[in-house]
């Protein structure tokens, strides 16, 4: 066993920038094996597609032959666990991928990792590591005055997307308690920056003020997400592999509280900025109320003191620093935007937003 690690689901947003993070940091050799579902795309990593240090395996954490063939080849000292299907709204409208790829692909890839760390000579089976990385909708939904989700608050997912991942974190516990599998579980709030696929709420409204398409806002807006920058979730999952005690979860979030509709208005104030003579100012005028979610959680907070205190790790970004830098990104990748946004995203658009 050498010092490679695995990631699967490295072609998505937090898997790509992951692996970007990882590539300058810390130098050392990743395989990222991804399917290159909808939400996957190679482009993502065209920084270091070229770099000795990474390489693509793409296939399914269902497939098991591959997966085992990949770690007898690769022999890596940790996997981490991106790959999921991920959009809320997607798992209402069709749960199957969704049990499939976070259940039945994450207990696949438990069994897999299972058999490889069994038979690793004990150094390196004491060193192996298993990150599995999960959300905060695992816990539900909280009213306006109730304390923040901590790693001991019960699970109440209410979407199939958030059960999806709840069984999936239940199983990598119950890999740690039966089997002793070194695993860590790590529970994010919602991420946001460069190469967020334009289905989630950040990147669809900047993509759709910029062309002057209704901002389709659900409910009254006055959901609350904690919004983190995508870079320091990614540098906290570096800190919970490295630091982080096997067996525990550990919650990361942005301390950053904001109903929607600030998101929203915060958007557009940044675009009537930046594009000061654009026709579309004040983009704000595009706000469109629409039907609500169907079982929407109302209001997501994490509370990271475990995090924070056990590894050290604290955001680095503000919100105000943080969604400049993504509007900006969005709106200086035309090529990679064109691409994402054709073909079957034009579909799930048209059929969702109808
Ligand atoms: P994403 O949808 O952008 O990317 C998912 C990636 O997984 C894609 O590259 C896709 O091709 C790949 N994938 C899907 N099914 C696969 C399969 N069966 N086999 C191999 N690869 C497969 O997702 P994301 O937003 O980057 O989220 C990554 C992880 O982080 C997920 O587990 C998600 O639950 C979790 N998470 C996301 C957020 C967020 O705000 N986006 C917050 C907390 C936790
Ligand atoms: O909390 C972590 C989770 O954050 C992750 O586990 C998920 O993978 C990720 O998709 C995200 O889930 P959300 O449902 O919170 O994210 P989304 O961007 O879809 O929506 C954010 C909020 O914005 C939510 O309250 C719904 C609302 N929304 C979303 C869309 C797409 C709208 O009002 N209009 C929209 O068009």
């Amino acid at each position: 066993m050498d010092n490679t690690i695995l990631v699967t689901g490295g072609a998505g947003f937090i898997g790509s920038n992951f692996i970007l993070q990882w590539i300058a940091e810390k130098r050392t050799p990743v395989v990222n094996l991804d399917k290159l579902t909808y939400a996957g795309n190679p482009r993502n990593l065209e920084r270091v597609c070229l770099n000795p240090l990474y390489s693509f395996q793409q296939g399914d954490i269902c497939d098991r032959d591959l997966v085992r063939g990949l770690l007898e080849r690769r022999r890596p000292q940790a996997i981490v666990h991106f790959a999921a299907e991920s959009h809320v709204d997607r798992s209402i409208r069709g749960p199957d991928d969704f049990i499939r790829t976070n259940v039945n692909g994450t207990f696949s890839l438990l069994e897999e990792t299972r058999a490889y760390w069994t038979q690793l000579p004990d150094q390196d089976r004491e060193r192996f590591r298993f990150l599995h990385v999960s959300t905060d909708e695992v816990y539900g939904s909280l009213g306006p005055d109730d304390a923040r989700f901590s790693e001991n608050t019960a699970y109440a997912p209410n979407s199939p997307y958030s059960a999806s991942k709840a069984a999936s974190d239940h199983l990598v516990r119950a890999y740690h308690h039966t089997y002793r599998l070194p695993t860590l579980t790590t529970n994010c709030s919602n991420n946001y920056g460069p190469y967020q696929f334009p289905e989630k709420l950040i990147p669809l409204m900047i993509l759709n003020a910029r062309s002057g398409k209704p901002l389709p806002v659900y409910g009254d807006g006055l959901n609350v997400r904690d919004w983190l920058y995508v870079e320091d979730h990614c540098e906290a999952v570096r800190g919970v592999l490295h630091r982080g005690r096997p067996g525990e979860t550990y919650n990361i979030g942005g301390w950053n509280e904001k109903p929607n509709i600030e998101i929203v208005e915060t958007i557009c104030s940044i675009l009537d900025e930046i594009c000061k003579d654009d026709p579309l100012v004040p983009h704000r005028n595009l706000i469109t109320f629409v039907k609500d979610r169907p079982g929407h959680d109302r209001r997501y907070a994490m509370d990271a003191r475990k995090t924070e205190r056990e590894l050290g790790w604290k955001p680095r970004e503000t919100f105000e620093s943080g969604i400049r830098k993504t509007v900006q990104w969005y709106l200086e990748n035309d090529a990679w935007v064109k691409e994402v946004t054709a073909g079957n995203y034009r579909h799930w658009i048209a059929t969702h937003y109808s």
